[in-house]
């Protein structure tokens, strides 16, 4: 299945990406996909018609489109947890029937749904709690996939954002809880715990603390649950009628979709809500119809394999344009290293290659005043992916909006071509640079170029746009994880540490070190116990 990619693999590392422009006049156009509104440029990477032909038939060997028809079917394709993978059924908006096990969910989905909007909006016009303060802010616990996804969305719908403000606290310090809560008041304060399991340490204990805060279990009106576990929700005390569910078919970090979106439908309304959706189902029909050569995530996705396998770069760095995407390259971290970090295939053999790149990032301008140096003469290339509107929300301060396309496609294009010794060579001369000072500093100055990278465009960061970009990342990660032939929705690497940090709790309270503790540990637990006195 790789064979045809691997033979390639000396010639394109060795390809001239601007040779490619010079060959082909109309590059930008043969490389690059335009879609509802979405434009994606993959020109200026070194794949070139061969490369593209033998990445399409890799995702044909992988049977990508068979396997997506299974996940959207409802079969049990998360198989190391005997589950479906349905998040595209939360936001079905129009659809007859999903089975899962014979049973159609799209009801209870839409009546989740409806019961949330009756909460938000009963929330946003003051009517809840009937008698009580109005709610003016709101608090979100969670961690993983119960906290990146709302966290990352409310923060990119901020021009939409009419609701209660939004908080959000998941680290088990307790400083987060406490600079959270600073200068809250418990009483127009909304708390939501948001947990799938509904036993996650750090939600649960920030839940009890955030409790405790409020004033006890008398708060508990104004605590709102999410989880797939009713009876977890039912035994922190918290009425069924205020408990948002959602089956075990739906992964932590593909919730957003539902209950976990919460704190979303809150700060933007029912109504965005569901325009957030509407984009997400867009993309979800696109997936499932458009020819690989033409489908979004499934371009998306080989790209991303060609930079890795054949070209040999482990790390991606995605860079939106975009301020209030600044939590997007964190959301997309856990969606692409908690689903395809794994080192063995579906049946449980050793993966014969390294799945799954190292996702980064972070906004631009301003990562390029802080980690654009290696990215451009570091010795190791990382692709990136850029992200930009066309538009942004400020219409009074266009001179930002065009800096900031501008700096956007310099990055791209100043990857693209570098600067090679002659050329900077002759700056310094033009500088009154000269001599042995012009040798040394010129070598500085050479940028290689050469270096990979793709461009997402959107016209502007509307909830309908985000729901698009977020369900093709997640369809990227799925043909990712097909082609490598892994399990993308199981994440058994979180597990020994939490069941090593549940045996430390005793020991950094001064009880017994666990047995087996390595030598460093044990020094630091003595380092840190009699710190503490
Ligand atoms: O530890 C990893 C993880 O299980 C994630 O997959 C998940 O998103 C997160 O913890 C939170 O889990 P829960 O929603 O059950 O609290």
């Amino acid at each position: 299945m790789w064979k045809p990619l691997d033979v390639m693999r000396d010639a394109a590392q060795v390809r001239s990406i601007t040779a490619l422009f010079s060959e082909d006049a109309n590059r930008a156009g043969d490389f690059s996909l335009n879609t509802d509104g979405l434009l994606f440029d993959y020109s200026k990477t070194s794949i070139d018609a061969a490369g593209r032909a033998a990445l399409v038939q890799l995702a044909k060997d992988a049977d990508v489109a068979a396997k997506r028809d299974a996940m959207f079917a409802g079969e049990k394709i998360n198989v190391t947890e005997d589950r479906a993978v349905l998040h595209t059924a939360l936001r079905n908006l129009d659809g007859d029937a999903v089975l899962v096990d014979g049973e159609n969910v799209l009801p209870e989905v839409r009546e989740t749904r409806s019961r949330m909007a009756t909460l938000a909006n009963a929330v946003r016009d003051g009517s809840f709690p009937g008698g009580g303060k109005r709610i003016t802010d709101v608090v979100n616990i969670g961690i993983g996939g119960s906290d990146l996804g709302p966290l990352m969305a409310v923060l990119a719908m901020a021009p939409y954002h009419d609701g209660p403000r939004c908080h959000f606290i998941s680290n088990v310090d307790g400083a987060d809880a406490t600079d959270t809560l600073a200068g809250l008041d418990p009483e127009t304060t909304l708390v939501i715990v948001a947990s799938k399991t509904f036993t996650t340490q750090e939600t649960m204990l920030n839940a009890r603390t955030t409790l405790a805060w409020a004033g006890g279990q008398a708060a508990i009106e104004r605590f709102v649950a999410i989880s797939s576990d009713p009876a977890k929700c039912a035994e922190f005390g918290i009425p069924a009628e205020r408990v948002f569910g959602f089956g075990d078919w739906v992964g932590g970090r593909y919730s957003m979709w539902g209950p976990i979106g919460f704190s979303l439908m809150l700060a933007v309304g029912p109504t965005a809500f569901e325009s957030f959706l509407t984009g997400a189902q867009a993309m979800d029909q696109h997936f499932c119809k458009a020819e690989p050569e033409v489908n979004l995530p499934v371009l998306l996705a080989l790209v991303g394999i060609w930079n890795q396998q054949v070209c040999g770069h482990g790390s991606r760095a995605v860079l939106p344009y975009e301020q209030r995407l600044a939590r997007l390259p964190a959301y997309l971290q856990q969606l692409e290293m908690e689903s395809n970090g794994k080192r063995v295939a579906v049946d449980g053999t050793a993966l014969s290659r390294v799945a799954g790149p190292v996702v980064w990032g972070e906004p631009g301008t301003n990562g390029q005043h802080a980690f654009y140096q290696l990215i451009h003469q570091g010795r190791q290339v990382v692709p990136c992916e850029f992200i930009v509107g066309c538009e942004g929300h400020e219409p009074a301060l266009q001179e930002h909006h065009k800096a900031l396309v501008a700096n956007c496609l310099a990055q791209s294009e100043a990857l693209l071509k570098g600067r090679s010794e002659v050329e900077a060579r002759a700056q310094l001369a033009a500088k009154g640079v000269s001599g042995e000072k012009l040798d040394q500093l010129a070598r500085h100055k050479v940028f290689e170029g050469n270096r990979p990278s793709t461009t997402l465009v959107y016209k502007k960061l509307t909830p309908y746009v985000l729901g698009q970009i977020v369900a093709l990342y997640e369809h990227r990660v799925f043909v990712e994880g097909v082609i490598y032939g892994i399990n993308s929705f199981d994440q058994w690497g979180v597990e020994l540490g939490k069941e090593l940090a549940n045996g430390l709790v005793p020991a950094v309270s001064g009880g017994d070190y666990p047995e087996n503790a390595s030598g460093s540990t044990v020094a630091l637990l003595d380092h840190i116990l009699s710190a503490q006195g």
